[in-house]
C-alpha cells in the first residue's frame, strides 16, 4: 500500500489570476517541464502500484465522491475509455463532454466554462487543439486540470509509455530512446520526460518537422542529451527503445507531409540496428504500412497493446496525485 503524504516541499500551482479568491489551490497536471523529479517519479509510483492492483491511500475507492469532466475538442479512444474507466475504478464518477455538444461550440468561453466546470466537479481531463485551450482552462479553473493532449504534448502518453518501459525493462536511466518520423506532440512530451528520467533522446525528423525548439533547449538545459538527426538509422542504431507515430496528427492534416515521412517508416530493416533487447512504442491509433510496419507492431519488440493498458494505471496515480493530497 502506498501512502499519499507529500513532503511539505510539494509542487503547487498559484491560481491568484482568477477574479475571486479561490476555493482551493489547484494541482494540475498539465506539462512534464512543470514538474520536479520527484513528483513525476511519484506519480509513476503510484501507477505502478495501480498495475499491480495494490490499494493507493489505504483504500481501495480513495476518489470515492469526485467526480471528473472529461472535455474533448477531438476524437479519442484510448484517453477517453481509461480515463473513465480508471476513475470509477477509483470510486469516483465522470461526466463525458464532446465540445461540439455543449455551449463552448456557441460561443461560450473557455474561461466562464472552466468556472462553470468547477462549481460542479472536481477535475477537469481536456483534449484540446491549440495548448493555448489547456492553459485557458487551467487559469480559469478552480480545480486540477490535465493534459489529455494538444497539438504541442501528449504528457499522459509519455507517462505511461514510461511505466511500460519500466516494466518491462527497469529503469530507462543511461538508455536511448529513438524517436522516428514528425516532431509531433508526443515527441515533445518525450523530450520533456528526458532530463527527469536520465534517458538519451535521439530524434530522426525531416528538417520541416523538427521538435519545436524551445523544447529541445529546455531539456537541454536541465542536462538532457537530446540528439535531432535527418537519419533514422543514425537514431535507431543501439537503442534501447523505439518510437513512431502517425504522420498526421488531428486537427493538423493540412500541415502533414507524407512524402517526406516515408524514409522514417520503422520497418524490420530498422528495427534491425536497434538493441536486440529494445522495445517498439506507438501510442496509437497506427497507420499500418505508413509510420509502421505490420511485421513490427506485431512482432515481438512491441509492447503498444501494454502502453494502451497502462493509460489506465498511470492516469490513476495522476487523479490520485490531483486529487488526495493525504492518507
Ligand atoms: N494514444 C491516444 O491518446 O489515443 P486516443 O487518441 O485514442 O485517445
Ligand atoms: N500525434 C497524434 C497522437 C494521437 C494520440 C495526434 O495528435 O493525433
Amino acid at each position: 500500500m502506498i501512502s499519499l503524504i507529500e513532503p511539505a516541499n510539494s509542487w503547487r500551482v498559484d491560481m491568484t489570476a482568477s477574479h475571486k479568491p479561490l476555493r482551493q489551490t489547484a494541482r494540475h497536471f498539465l506539462d512534464l517541464d512543470q514538474f520536479d523529479t520527484g513528483i513525476l517519479r511519484r506519480v509513476l509510483d503510484l501507477g505502478h502500484a495501480c498495475r499491480r492492483g495494490e490499494d493507493v491511500g489505504g483504500t481501495r475507492q480513495p476518489l470515492a465522491g469526485c467526480t471528473l469532466a472529461l472535455l474533448f475538442e477531438k476524437p479519442s479512444t484510448r484517453t477517453r475509455v481509461s480515463f473513465e474507466v480508471g476513475m470509477r475504478q477509483l470510486g469516483g464518477d465522470v461526466v463525458v463532454l464532446d465540445r461540439d455538444a455543449i455551449q463552448l461550440s456557441r460561443g461560450e468561453t473557455l474561461a466562464d466554462t472552466a468556472r462553470v466546470l468547477s462549481r460542479y466537479v472536481d477535475a477537469i481531463m481536456l483534449r484540446a487543439g491549440p495548448a493555448t485551450h489547456l492553459h485557458e482552462m487551467a487559469h480559469y479553473a478552480s480545480v486540477p486540470v490535465i493534459n489529455g493532449l494538444t497539438h504541442d504534448s501528449h504528457p499522459c502518453q509519455v507517462m505511461a509509455d514510461l511505466l511500460t518501459f519500466e516494466h518491462h525493462r527497469g529503469s530507462l536511466a543511461g538508455g536511448v530512446v529513438a524517436w522516428c518520423g514528425d516532431g509531433n506532440n508526443v515527441a515533445a512530451s518525450w523530450i520533456q520526460a528526458a532530463p527527469h528520467f536520465g534517458f538519451r533522446m535521439r530524434l530522426a525528423c525531416p528538417e520541416v518537422l523538427r521538435p519545436r525548439e524551445e523544447v529541445v533547449a529546455w531539456a537541454r538545459l536541465h542536462g538532457a542529451d537530446i540528439t535531432v538527426t535527418t537519419d533514422p538509422r543514425e537514431a535507431v542504431r543501439g537503442a534501447d527503445c523505439v518510437v513512431t507515430d502517425t504522420w498526421s496528427s488531428m486537427g493538423l492534416e493540412n500541415e502533414s507531409r507524407p512524402e517526406l515521412l516515408r524514409p522514417y517508416q520503422v520497418n524490420a530493416g530498422l528495427m534491425a540496428l536497434a538493441h536486440p533487447q529494445a522495445l517498439f512504442m506507438h501510442c496509437l491509433p497506427a497507420h499500418r504500412g505508413e509510420e509502421v510496419t505490420d511485421e513490427v507492431i506485431d512482432g515481438p519488440q512491441s509492447v503498444v497493446w501494454d502502453e494502451a493498458e497502462n493509460r489506465l494505471h498511470v492516469q490513476k496515480g495522476i487523479l490520485v496525485w490531483c486529487l488526495r493530497r493525504a492518507s
